[in-house]
Parts: structure tokens; C-alpha cells; sequence
């Protein structure tokens, strides 16, 4: 749930942007979603000419990408995307470790899904977790425009009955990589489960590491903020795995098992 990237912060701040963006005035190299990012949402001054110039050099997003996050920027839950530039860098970790079997754990759209996908083997697999239907449903034609649509496994119903239900299947260590993105409370729970089931040299990617600041404080009677903060203190000091915290979108933590 990351924000930015370009995306969730293209929450279409003001109308006059939104027709330009969507009649593809401002939708060449540039992302004006940028611009438009709600600071609160991102740890990051999005607005900042670096941070625009950052995006400006390093994004290549992929015309159905493109499409899907124009498409759910006008959505009322627009922020809750993953920013175009985190979803970039875990596409090109699915490559350097040629990856097969990914999950990702909270869908929103889909835009990740799809992104992950783009880049899996024809054999590749995304088993995709949400409880949502209704926002699932925004991104599927997308998925199947893009002629992935064959490598998403999409499963309704609460990630944790269906992680439990792949361990269950003997799919522990069979996972290249797993992307936790969902309810906060949860994240010790999705990180325990999906350490069972990715193999020795695989990735969880975490977001929302940060919390918009909020684990600098984190109040008692905030569970989100309190899930968040107790796994950032437990992974520092965690032997299973190698650790990087990136100042990305909200905050996205690498774990990398050893
Ligand atoms: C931040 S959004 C995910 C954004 C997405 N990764 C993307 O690429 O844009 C969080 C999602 O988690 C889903 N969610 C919340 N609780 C869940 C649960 N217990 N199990 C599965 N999904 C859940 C919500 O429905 C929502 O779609």
C-alpha cells in the first residue's frame, strides 16, 4: 500500500490534471502523479524535482501497467497502489533470481500482479491473496489484455487460510519471492508463514515499512503501526535472513533467506 511510485499518488489531485494525464498530454516519460503525490502518504517529498528526475531516468513501465495505474488512480482507494517504483525494482529481483512461484499477499488492482507476472517464465506462477473481489475485478481484464492472465492464481478469501493451505499442500520452500502488502496487524503472522514457504536464497519484499513516520511513535492502542514496528525490530535481529530498508514509496524491507 504504498503510495507513490507514480501511481498511487496520481490520486488525481486536481481534475485539470487528471483530463491531461488521461488524454495523454502528460503521459509521456513523465509521471505527474508525482507531482500530484499526497506528502502524507510517502515518507518521501514526492513533489521534489529528484524525486521527480529519479523517476523521470529510471522508470519503464509497461503500456498495460501504464493503463492499469491510470485506471485505479481514479479510484477512491487510489493510494493504497503500490508506487510504479518499488513494483520496478521487485520485477527486476524476479528476474535476477529467475523466479517461478511468486505470492503476493493483498492485491488491491492488481497493478503488482501484474507487474510480477510480466516478468515470471510462461510457467511462471503469482498466487495472488485479497479478500476483495470488488477491486480484484478492476484489474483482471487488464491481466488478460497483457496475455498473463494464465500465471495468476487468484485466491478470495483471507491470505492467512491460504498461505496455511500451501504449506498444508507440501509447498513449503517451493516459493522464489513474496510481497506482504496487506493488513498491517497481520504482517508477523504473512512473514513467518511466507518464510516457511520460499526457498533458501528467496526474497519477502515488506511495504509500508515506515508507516508514513508513524513507527518513530508508535501508540499503543495503533495495532497497524504496532505490527509494523514490531517486525522491523524483530527482523533487524533475525538470523534466517539478510535485510535491506529501502526509503521507497512508504518503506519497503528486502529479506533475504539464508
Ligand atoms: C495496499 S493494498 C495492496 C496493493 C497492491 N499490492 C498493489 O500492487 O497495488 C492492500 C490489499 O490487502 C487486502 N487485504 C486486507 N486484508 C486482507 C486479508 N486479511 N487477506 C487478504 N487480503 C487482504 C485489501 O483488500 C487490499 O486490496
Amino acid at each position: 500500500m504504498p503510495l507513490f511510485g507514480v501511481p498511487k499518488e496520481v490520486t488525481v489531485g486536481t481534475a485539470m490534471l487528471g483530463v491531461a494525464f488521461a488524454t495523454g498530454v502528460l503521459a509521456g516519460k513523465r509521471y505527474p502523479s508525482l507531482v500530484l503525490g499526497t506528502p502524507k502518504s510517502s515518507i518521501i517529498d514526492e513533489s521534489s524535482p529528484l524525486q521527480q528526475y529519479i523517476l523521470d531516468h529510471s522508470l519503464r513501465e509497461h503500456p498495460v501497467l501504464k493503463k492499469l495505474r491510470l485506471l485505479t488512480a481514479d479510484h477512491p482507494r487510489s493510494k493504497m497502489m503500490v508506487s510504479c517504483d518499488q513494483a520496478q525494482l521487485m520485477a527486476n529481483l524476479i528476474k535476477l533470481i529467475k523466479a517461478k512461484k511468486v505470492i503476493e499477499i493483498g492485491v488491491f488492482t492488481g497493478y503488482n500482479t501484474l507487474n510480477m507476472a510480466l516478468v515470471l517464465p510462461d510457467n511462471g506462477k503469482v498466487i495472488a491473496c485479497d479478500i476483495n473481489e470488488d477491486y480484484t475485478k478492476i484489474g483482471k481484464p487488464l491481466w488478460k489484455e497483457a496475455g498473463i492472465e494464465h500465471k495468476i492464481d487468484l485466491r478470495i478469501k483471507p491470505a492467512i487460510h491460504t498461505l496455511d493451505e500451501l504449506l498444508a499442500s507440501g509447498e513449503a520452500e517451493t516459493f522464489d519471492f513474496a510481497f506482504i502488502d496487506a493488513d498491517k496487524e497481520s504482517y508477523n503472522e504473512y512473514y513467518e508463514k511466507c518464510l516457511h514457504l520460499i526457498k533458501k536464497g528467496g526474497i519477502i519484499a515488506i511495504d509500508n515499512v515506515l508507516w508514513k513516520g508513524e513507527v518513530l511513535k508508535p501508540r499503543r492502542d495503533d495495532l497497524e503501526t504496532q505490527g509494523i514496528h514490531h517486525l522491523n525490530e524483530k527482523l533487524l535481529r533475525d538470523a534466517r535472513i539478510n535485510i535491506s530498508m529501502l526509503p521507497m514509496g512508504d518503506g519497503l524491507t528486502l529479506a533475504f533467506k539464508l
